[in-house]
C-alpha cells in the first residue's frame, strides 16, 4: 500500500500527517475578544518565533477554522498564550467547544486588552504585521507588543498526545537514583544519630550521571535556605563532589574539573587538582564560610525554579567563588565557620554508594570541634557502608 507516489507531489494525507505527528510542539491559545467583549480562541501547535529585531512570531490557522474566522474579524490584535502542563483540560475546552470556550476558564486582560490566561507559562500580546496564503492554511506574522512570562512547564503535543518536558539527565538518571535511595535508606537510622548528636542536618548526596543530587536528610539545620534541600541538584564539578573524585578514576577526576575550567584562574585549578588526593588521605572533604556557600545553594535554587535571572553559566561562576573555601590544604585557622563535612560511604568493593554531609553551626568552632565533628562523621559513614555491605 504505497502512500507516496514519489516525484509526482501526490502525497497521502495521513501518511503526511502521521511523519508531521514525529514533531512535537507546544500548545498555544491564541485569544482576542469579539465585538461583544466576550473572550475567544483558538487552540494552536503551530505557533513559532520568527524574529528577534523587529520582533516578530506566527502562527498557521487552517482557512476553514471558524476559530480562526472569529479572531481575525475581531481585529488586528491577539494574545498567544503558553499553556502550562496542568492545561490539557483548557485545551480540550478551547478546541472543541463552539461557543462561550471561556466559560470556565479564568483570565485577566493584557495591556493590548486581550484574554491572558490564569495559570498560563508565557503570554504574547500582538498585532497582525500580515496574513500570508500557504496552501489551505494562512501564515499570520504578528508584532509582539508586550511578553510575560508566567510559572511552570509547558504542555506538549506530540503524536496526538499530551505530555510535558522531561530533561535527560533525569529521566535516564531515575533508576540509578532509585539504586541509590535503596541503600540511603539504610543508612538512615546512622543519618538521624549523627544529626541529633550535633544537633544539625545530615544529608545525603548521590551522583546521578552528571548532577549532585541530595536526596535524603536528617535533622535540621538554621543555615538551610529552604524547608527541604532535598531534591537540591548541582552539577558534579569542582569543587563540589570531592569525595566522589577522591575515589573516581583518572577519567571521572578530569571531568570533575573540565566542567569548571573557565571559570577558575589558574592557581585555582591548580590547587583543585591536588585535592581528590588530600580528601581521600584525610577520609572528609570540608567547606568553610558561610555567606558565600548559602549564596551557591539561593543561585541553584533560583536556577531550578527557572528565574530568568539566573543560567547555568551564573550557577558555575558562584560554584567557581566557592571554590578556594572548600579543602584548604593549610591547617585550619583558631576559628573556624564551618559549613559542611562531607565523607563517602563505600561499598564493599570500594566504589562510593552516595556520600553523607555532617552540616556545620552558625557560630565559629575551634579546630579541636572540627575534628570531633569529623571523627562523628567518619564513624556514620563506616556504619553506613557496614549497613549497606
Ligand atoms: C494540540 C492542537 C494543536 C492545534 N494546532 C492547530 C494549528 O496549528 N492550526 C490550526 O488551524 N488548528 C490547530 N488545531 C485545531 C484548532 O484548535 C481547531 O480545533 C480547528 O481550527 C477547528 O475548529 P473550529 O472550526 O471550531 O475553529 C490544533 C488543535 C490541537 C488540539
Amino acid at each position: 500500500m504505497p502512500l507516496t507516489v514519489q516525484g509526482s507531489g501526490v502525497i497521502d494525507p495521513t501518511h503526511f500527517r502521521r511523519v508531521m505527528g514525529q514533531y512535537p510542539t507546544g500548545v498555544v491559545v491564541v485569544t482576542a475578544l469579539d465585538a461583544a467583549g466576550t473572550a475567544i480562541g483558538m487552540v494552536v501547535g503551530s505557533f513559532t518565533s520568527v524574529s528577534l529585531d523587529p520582533p516578530l512570531v506566527a502562527f498557521l490557522p487552517d482557512k476553514g477554522s471558524s476559530s480562526w474566522r472569529a479572531l481575525r474579524e475581531s481585529g488586528d490584535r491577539f494574545c498567544v498564550n503558553v499553556l502550562a502542563a496542568a492545561q490539557e483540560d483548557v485545551c480540550r475546552a478551547v478546541a472543541t467547544r463552539k461557543t462561550d470556550k471561556f466559560h470556565d476558564i479564568g483570565w485577566r486582560p493584557s495591556p493590548a486588552g486581550n484574554p491572558i490566561i490564569d495559570g498560563a507559562v508565557a503570554w504574547v500580546d500582538c498585532v497582525t504585521e500580515r496574513v500570508h496564503d500557504a496552501g489551505d492554511h494562512d501564515i499570520v506574522v504578528g508584532r509582539v507588543l508586550d511578553l510575560q512570562l508566567g510559572d511552570g512547564e509547558p504542555l506538549l503535543f506530540y503524536r496526538g498526545g499530551y505530555g510535558s518536558f522531561m530533561p535527560h539527565s533525569l529521566a535516564a538518571g531515575d533508576a540509578d537514583l532509585l539504586d541509590q535511595l535503596r541503600l540511603i535508606d539504610l543508612a538512615r537510622p546512622h543519618m538521624e544519630r549523627l544529626a541529633e548528636r550535633f544537633g544539625t542536618e545530615v544529608t545525603a548526596i548521590a551522583l546521578v550521571r552528571d548532577e549532585l543530587v541530595l536526596a535524603a536528610a536528617a535533622g535540621r539545620t538554621e543555615l538551610a535556605g529552604s524547608p527541604t534541600r532535598v531534591g537540591q541538584r548541582l552539577p558534579f564539578a569542582a569543587p563540589l563532589g570531592s569525595c566522589y573524585a577522591a575515589h573516581g578514576d583518572d577519567a571521572l577526576r578530569e571531568r570533575w574539573l573540565a566542567t569548571i575550567a573557565e571559570q577558575l584562574t589558574a592557581e585555582q585549578l591548580e590547587r583543585l587538582r591536588g585535592v581528590p588526593d588530600l580528601v581521600r588521605s584525610r577520609g572528609y572533604a570540608i567547606a568553610l564560610g558561610h555567606s558565600e556557600l548559602s549564596n551557591l545553594e539561593r543561585v541553584s535554587t533560583l536556577l531550578h525554579e527557572r528565574a530568568p535571572e539566573v543560567s547555568p553559566g551564573t550557577l558555575r561562576e558562584a560554584m567557581a567563588r566557592v571554590a578556594d573555601g572548600y579543602n584548604p590544604a593549610d591547617p585550619l585557622a583558631p576559628d573556624v565557620e564551618l559549613r559542611s563535612l562531607s565523607a563517602p560511604v563505600l561499598t564493599a568493593d570500594g566504589a562510593v554508594a552516595f556520600t553523607l554531609t555532617l552540616w556545620g553551626p552558625s557560630e565559629s568552632l575551634t579546630p579541636a570541634e572540627v575534628g570531633r565533628y569529623a571523627d562523628a562523621l567518619l564513624a556514620a559513614a563506616a556504619d553506613a557502608g557496614r549497613a549497606i555491605a
